[in-house]
């Protein structure tokens, strides 16, 4: 992609107070993002809003209790709208995606015979894993996990298709890895899993904020997503087929209604959280208006909000895109630094820009520290890729440096993160 998109960053910029501030001078450059992104004042306003003015618990019969049941409606119509789904009562929102996951899988779990079979990968995020496992060891399913092709920590297609038998019941796999940036191939994966008879259980949770989601598109069976990583608050989003939901034997108390979307919601949920939320969606609104060329008010609870959100993500995909050639080229100039990922531009589509690497024999924690030290944030050690970590030799090393970039990071942070890296490789 040689084109410039327009994307105005710095409007973007202008919507998070977090990246204004600035220590001993400098301002930060927060690439940490795969690990949770900063937030729009949409999103702080929200809670604040709610708790000011409508703190209640649901379906009372009075003001506040409406407002919020309102309020409910609204953020599971709108998280719809993010993920392409057919409407509010799809969503189910919890504390954040391992929680539900465990939730989902241990319901699952309760439909499943003795030898039947479970699919995991190397690629995934433990939270996409090891429920999973626990669910399989507590009902006497097998468990099949599907390689990496190490040389570009790429999913091994043929793997995944070898692993695929009569018995397989459900495939987890990522949409995108929140570890190297790969994006696998999911609605032909889809395609795979459904001919083999099985559901496909997609972890958008790293893709969240990345790619434009469509759960009809992709073929998923189930997806689950973290709006704290999209600019939101700490929760966690799953959506599902309807008849699954409705079918599913979930673990619920008694007097809790059986129909959608409370039958998967236990307890009270984080209200202030799912306003926050609400706010997000309004600011991806402004996004998807403001840079993707839609039409609409942010906010508007009319038919448009999916094309709005839709736009946001279509024009940050496209920016974040622009940014993977510099991101790439410039941590390959480091001398010694070695990336775990795809490096090859006539793939890059098939990346995200979250990028892991060693630098020579120094430690990933020391060069983290060095990088925070000069206000530049970035994770480091196996960020619950176990397996791929595993797998890459590096779980006895201190795993890898992760820099993840968002629709908020600029050219100009990757040239300071590459300079400061030049540095450490120097020495200095
Ligand atoms: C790809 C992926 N899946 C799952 C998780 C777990 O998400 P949560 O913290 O919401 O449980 C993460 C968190 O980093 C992730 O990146």
């Amino acid at each position: 992609m040689t084109d410039t998109p327009a994307f105005d960053v710095q409007a973007v910029r202008d919507h998070f107070p977090a990246l204004s501030r600035r220590v001993d001078g400098r301002p930060l450059a927060f690439l940490d993002g795969p690990a949770g992104t900063q937030v729009p004042h949409e999103c702080i306003d929200g809670i604040v809003a709610y708790l000011e003015t409508s703190n209640a618990n649901l379906h009372g019969a009075f003001l506040t209790s409406h407002e919020t049941d309102a309020m409910m409606d609204e953020v599971h119509a709108a998280a719809a709208d993010f993920l392409g789904a057919a409407d509010g009562s799809e969503i189910t929102f919890g504390a954040n995606m391992t929680t539900l996951t465990f939730a989902v899988s241990r319901a699952i779990g309760r439909t499943l015979t003795a030898g039947d079979e479970i699919v995991v990968t190397q690629l995934d995020h433990d939270g996409d894993v090891a429920p999973w496992l626990t669910m399989a060891e507590e009902r006497g399913a097998v468990i099949r996990q599907v390689g990496i092709r190490p040389e570009d920590c790429t999913l091994d297609m043929d793997a995944l298709e070898a692993a695929l038998s009569p018995r397989t019941r459900l495939v987890a796999v990522t949409l995108a890895s929140n570890a190297v940036g790969s994006i696998p191939p999911v609605a032909r994966i889809a395609e795979m899993v459904h001919a083999a008879g099985a559901w496909l259980w997609v972890d958008a949770v790293h893709a969240g904020p990345h790619l434009p989601i469509d759960v009809a598109a992709l073929g998923a069976d189930f997806l689950i997503c973290s709006p704290y990583k999209f600019f939101g608050p700490h929760l966690g989003l799953l959506w599902a087929r309807r008849e699954l939901l409705e079918s599913l034997p979930a673990v619920k108390v008694r007097p809790a209604a059986d129909d959608l979307p409370g039958r998967w919601e236990t307890g009270t949920q984080s209200h202030e959280m799912l306003a926050g939320l609400l706010g997000t969606f309004r600011y991806l609104e402004w996004v998807g208006v403001s840079q993707g060329g839609a039409s609409g008010e942010p906010g508007a609870a009319d038919g448009r909000r999916r094309t709005r959100l839709k736009a946001a993500m279509t024009a940050s995909r496209a920016y974040e895109r622009s940014l993977i050639p510099p991101l790439i080229s410039g941590l390959c100039s480091v001398p010694g630094l070695q990336i775990r990922g795809i490096v090859d531009p006539a793939h890059f589509d098939e990346r995200c820009p979250t990028v892991s690497f060693t630098l020579g024999e120094r430690h990933p924690r020391a060069i983290a520290e060095v990088l925070g030290q000069r206000g530049i944030f970035s994770w480091d050690g196996d960020n619950y890729a176990y397996e791929l970590i595993r797998a890459l030799g590096l779980a006895e090393s201190g795993g890898m440096v992760r820099v993840g970039l968002v629709h908020y990071n600029t050219l100009d942070e990757i040239d300071r993160l590459v300079e400061a890296l030049r540095e450490i490789a120097a020495g200095r």
